[in-house]
């Protein structure tokens, strides 16, 4: 028997158009829009993934493989975005950080996730397909090192704290790990202060707080 998943939030258009971008195995079965502010989809019986290089080569083949032609970057847009949403937090973001989202080589793509943690894949259960959910917004930066910089927060122990998910021992990143990664992943910390807060998650919202202080270290 087949359950219904319904999803319904200020964002459901987006992720509805984003979702539907995927190709069909990969994306949630039954994928609907029955009202303006909700999606809806069947559950997939499964559990989240435990290893990260699937997972990179699933998005590697099927998301950020080269669509017609790639999703427009706008840099500055994303540095916009993120120094507004740093200053309501009360975060400052170094310039060596922000020289390095300006300047710092990046990968087209056809197409991102934007919110590609472990927690957001489901491994199906009784097989190795893997179904993406949860799409997030690339505000101006899509480029696969967006996407990989959330799979390093996942390796960086939030997503154990967050939402329990295991990431097998020795796992890592199947790329080498740039300094782009390292500024992206500060910006996803400051974009996740808030949903941390409206979830009452203090706990994630400390450990986020302390790895932008550590993070922003690495650009002193
Ligand atoms: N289609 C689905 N099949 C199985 N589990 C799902 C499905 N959609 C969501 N879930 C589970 O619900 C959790 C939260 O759903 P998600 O859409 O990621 O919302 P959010 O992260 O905004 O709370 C996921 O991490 C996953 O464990
Ligand atoms: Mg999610």
């Amino acid at each position: 028997m087949s359950i219904t998943v319904t999803k319904c939030c200020e964002d459901a258009p987006h992720q509805f158009t984003s979702l539907m971008r995927l190709p069909e195995e990969i994306r949630p079965p039954k994928l609907a829009m029955p009202t303006e502010s909700c999606l809806t989809y069947e559950l997939v019986h499964g559990s989240h993934p435990t290893r990260i290089a699937p997972v990179w080569d699933a998005a590697n083949r099927s998301i950020w493989a080269w669509a017609d032609k790639p999703e427009e970057i706008d840099r500055e847009k994303y540095l916009r975005y993120v120094y507004g949403v740093s200053k309501t937090e009360g975060v400052s973001m170094p310039s060596r950080l922000a020289e390095s989202i300006r300047q710092d080589l990046v990968t087209l793509v056809g197409h991102v996730h934007g919110d590609l943690t472990l927690h957001n894949v489901i491994e199906r259960s009784g097989s190795q397909q893997l179904i993406f959910i949860d799409p997030g917004h690339a505000h101006g930066m899509a480029c696969r090192e967006l996407d990989e910089a959330k799979l390093l927060q996942t390796l960086d122990g939030f997503c154990l704290l967050y939402r329990g998910c295991r990431v097998d021992p020795g796992e890592r990143l199947p790329v080498a790990v740039r300094r782009i990664h390292w500024a992206l992943l500060w910006t996803h910390y400051v974009r996740l202060l808030r949903h941390m807060r409206s979830r009452k998650r203090k706990d994630c919202e400390i450990f986020a707080r302390r790895r932008l202080s550590e993070i922003g270290e690495l650009f002193a």
